[in-house]
């Protein structure tokens, strides 16, 4: 069954909204918090290792009850189950999305999918075999010797996903060293050319449809390399491919047996989790692999089962909606306290802003409210001495998710306690801000009036500014999984009611047409 197709505007939840709207945008956070005493403990919702802390957002009960009336009155709860059961939702491609059932339990799969959940399993157990032989050394690159490099050929989806992990889990690392390539920068091959032996290196190229152009050109880049420099005429031990496309695949001369499989019911950005996540088997060995897919599993049925109100993934969505269409902001930035999650934000910007870029509703109209948001930022504490400026004092309201992990993962206390309150710090000088008299008070101690009343007005932060903090216990493969899997369903749920179809990217097309014309007019 196809998706509903109701335009959020017109609901009844929409109306009251832009009421709430108009009351609660005079109040300053500084005021809800001192009406509601529990107000942290109010607006925190904990999933196992996860604590999503709401409170310095602003919003009140109310607005949650009425955004939750929203998510009703345009039936998300019955877009959740269509998107698990592999309805035909991405229906402008004519697809199921079931990025899903790549992480499931048997026991969750209804009939008509379980065809795919074996189709899954089978491509699991080829993943698993794959990496153990390659990790153990039994797998032997061209002449003879072992696997030390992989190199994850890909773009966007194919490239992204598994690059931001492998980063992420780094510390679980095996011996191989993992190489993520998609541009085409000439200058850039050349040089990494350098880090590589070809004889020891396995290339993986990862292309759902395999006729991406970057991805081809970087293909027959490494293949030409492979061939020129080992004398060998053969890529069987050096070169695999995930791919939809066999015949492309055995043009390019990958052998069947090398081929991972893909499906149509699998979207690119949602991908990581298929044999796109070779290169992450392979760095992290295929144990870790397999508890990223439980730990987005354990999230998945969260968002299936909690009620709303108590529902991550529905509730970041909401509150999202609510800074986008209420208070009519244009970005949102997203601030991991950890140097491993420095590749989250561009994940992210593909995840969100591929799904959600979109201006024509379910209904083949064109949308009269803002849709997709700019999603941007980076890991902190860098951010507080790059853009945070902007945000602070700043004219823009940019709401924040700031993601911290509670425990370091080499047992270190002191470092940490300092990383992490810098992320509470950051949360709460936005929210409080720093009055006048405050300012004035501080400066009464070291300067003279005239001096005073020269710089006071540029040391006022008017405070007010939102955000969320995620805290995760610990930086371990589950609650990567879990993270992800959480970000996936918030950008599904916002597609929900904004009444678009998240799962196509028709606007990356026209640029690839016109760099087509163009290649025939540079010289
Ligand atoms: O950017 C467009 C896009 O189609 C993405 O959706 C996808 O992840 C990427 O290109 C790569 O596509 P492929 O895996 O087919 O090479």
């Amino acid at each position: 069954m196809p998706l509903k197709k109701i335009n959020p505007t017109k609901t009844e939840a929409w109306k009251t909204l832009n009421k709430h709207y108009s009351n609660l945008k005079k109040k300053h956070l500084q005021e809800l918090f001192i009406e509601d005493k529990q107000r942290k403990e109010n607006f925190t919702v904990s999933f196992e290792d996860f604590e999503v802390d709401f409170s310095r957002n602003r919003i009140n009960k109310q607005t949650i009850e009425n955004l939750v009336s929203l998510a009703n009155e345009v039936d998300l709860s019955d877009a959740i189950e269509k998107l698990f059961k592999g309805d035909v939702i991405n229906e402008t491609e004519n697809r199921a999305v079931l990025h899903t059932i790549l992480r499931t339990k048997e026991e969750a799969v209804c009939e008509d999918n379980r065809k795919r959940f074996y189709k899954v399993q089978h491509t699991l157990s080829k993943i698993e075999q794959f990496s153990n032989s390659v990790i153990r050394g039994d797998w032997k690159g061209c002449s003879g010797k072992k696997i030390t490099d992989i190199v994850n050929i890909g773009i966007g989806g194919s490239d992204l996903g598994p690059k931001m992990i492998v980063e992420a889990l780094s510390n679980y690392k095996t011996h191989i060293n993992t190489h993520f390539i998609s541009n085409i920068d000439s200058d850039y091959l050349a040089s990494f050319l350098k880090e590589i032996n070809p004889e020891t290196t396995l290339f993986i190229i990862v292309s759902k449809s395999f006729s991406t152009l970057e991805t081809k050109l970087n293909a027959e880049f490494f293949k030409n390399w492979f061939l020129e420099n080992t004398g060998h005429d053969c890529l069987k031990q050096n070169f695999v491919a995930v791919s939809t496309n066999d015949k492309a695949c055995l043009e390019f001369g990958i052998p069947t047996e090398n081929i991972f499989p893909m499906w149509n019911w699998v979207g690119g950005r949602f991908s990581l989790w298929s044999a796109v996540g070779l290169s992450i088997s392979l760095s992290l060995g295929f144990n870790h692999f397999k508890s990223i897919l439980e730990g987005a599993n354990a999230m998945d049925e969260h968002f299936k089962d909690a009620p709303f109100e108590e529902n991550l993934p529905v509730l970041l969505g909401l509150i999202g909606i609510w800074y986008n269409n209420f208070f009519k902001v244009d970005s949102e930035a997203v601030i991991p306290y950890s140097q491993f999650l420095n590749s989250f934000v561009p994940y992210l910007q593909q995840l969100s802003m591929e799904s959600n870029g979109k201006s024509i509703d379910r209904n083949g109209q064109k949308v009269d409210y803002q849709t997709g948001t700019i999603v941007w930022g980076n890991i902190g504490t860098n951010s507080q001495h790059a853009f945070m400026q902007l945000v602070h004092q700043g004219t823009k309201l940019v709401p924040i998710d700031f993601i911290g992990f509670k425990k370091s993962l080499n047992g270190d206390v002191h470092m940490h306690k300092q990383f992490l309150a810098n992320m509470y710090g950051q949360a709460d000088a936005l929210c409080y801000g720093k009055s006048k008299n405050k300012v004035h008070l501080d400066l009464k101690y070291n300067e003279k009036q005239d001096e005073i009343n020269k710089v006071l007005p540029y040391k006022i932060f008017e405070g007010n500014k939102p955000s969320t903090i995620i805290s995760i216990d610990k930086l371990n493969p589950e609650a990567v999984g879990k993270l992800v899997s959480l970000y996936e369903h918030k950008v599904f749920v916002q597609g929900i009611i904004w009444n678009i179809f998240s799962f196509d990217q028709f606007g990356v097309e026209l640029g690839k047409e016109h760099s087509n014309k163009m290649i025939m007019n540079l010289v």
